[in-house]
Order: structure tokens, then C-alpha cells, then sequence
């Protein structure tokens, strides 16, 4: 830790974050991303909504890490999507997400294997081991979540439900900083 860094549990702001992130390693991101509590105006530069889609707002990509805003109109959810081999945390700023986790049977099938409802500042995790996952804004308002990716994510494969067919994507932002 160098002279001016503020340890873990003193984090406050955006920046602090960012700081952290950007000066620990990998290992350190779970205890770091659980250890701040964010509300939704330190978001105010970043947040942009689109009533077509969620939109994704790049805040800080480095070689390390990603760091995004995704901005949710009611009733937006992600494709059911992998996460290219890469960490991914997820912590809600405002609103609730529903996340549903699925897995492959032995006819390479997904199927819904556990469901789970997060609010503000709550966390959670995925890797491609634990499977795929979908996200959805189940408030009845616009909500926010915070994505941590490390590394960052270049391109994923979703699953098409209506073609049932798995497609390899390029991943974009909407804004960047
Ligand atoms: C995305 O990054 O577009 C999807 C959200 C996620 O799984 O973190």
C-alpha cells in the first residue's frame, strides 16, 4: 500500500474505488467490491438511459479491470450470457435485479438451476465454471448496477432462446468517460 492509499475497509467514493482496484491485485477485487457502499449520485456522470435497452457505460477499463454502469429502464434484462472466461462482479446501486443462473445438462441444454433477487449494494459473482447467467431490472422504477470485470470482458457467447443457438458477441458501450 503506498502512502496514500486508504485501506479497504475506509473506501467512500467512486475514486476510492477505482484506486483500490487500480493497486491491488485480482485476488483482492471480492473484499474490495464488498467493502464499499455507493449511492446512486455518486453515479450522476455515468448514468444514461435508453428506453430500447439497458445501456453499458464504461467508467474505467484498464488492462486489469473493467469497471461499467449499466442503467436499466423497467423490464430490461440481458441476454442468458457467459462472461468470456473472466470474473464478474455485479453490485446493485439502485433497484433490484433478478439474476437466474443456468447450466448445461448432458445435451449441452441450459436450464435454470438457481434464482436469486439483489438491492442496493448487495453483490454478486459469476465465472464460466458457475455457468451462465441472465439479469433483469425487476423494479418498478429505472435502476443501476455496478460491473467489475477482470479482466475485461472483449466478447461473450449468449444463448438465443428463440433460435436456441449459442453466438459469440463483441461486447460495446453505449458512453464512455
Ligand atoms: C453485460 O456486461 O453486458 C452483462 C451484465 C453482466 O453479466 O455483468
Amino acid at each position: 500500500m503506498n502512502s496514500d492509499q486508504k485501506p479497504i475497509e475506509n473506501l467512500q467514493t467512486l475514486d476510492d474505488l477505482i484506486t483500490a482496484l487500480s493497486e491491488g491485485e485480482r485476488t483482492t477485487y471480492n473484499h474490495i467490491i464488498h467493502s464499499i457502499k455507493l449511492e446512486p449520485n455518486d453515479f450522476e456522470t455515468y448514468s444514461h438511459w435508453s428506453t430500447d435497452c439497458y445501456t453499458r457505460n464504461c467508467i474505467v477499463d484498464t488492462e486489469k479491470f473493467e469497471l461499467i454502469l449499466i442503467c436499466w429502464c423497467e423490464g430490461h434484462k440481458t441476454p442468458i450470457h457467459d462472461h468470456g472466461g473472466e470474473e464478474c462482479w455485479v453490485k446493485v446501486i439502485d433497484g433490484e435485479l433478478e439474476e437466474v443462473i443456468y447450466k448445461k445438462n448432458e445435451e449441452e441444454e441450459l436450464l435454470p438451476v438457481r434464482l436469486s433477487v439483489s438491492k442496493a449494494n448487495q453483490v454478486t459473482y459469476m465465472k464460466d465454471f458457475m455457468g451462465f447467467h441472465s439479469l433483469e431490472n425487476i423494479s418498478n422504477k429505472k435502476s443501476m448496477s455496478l460491473h467489475l470485470y477482470a479482466k475485461p470482458i472483449r466478447k461473450c457467447t449468449i444463448f438465443d432462446e428463440d433460435s436456441k443457438t449459442f453466438i459469440n458477441k463483441e461486447m460495446a458501450y453505449h458512453t464512455t468517460a
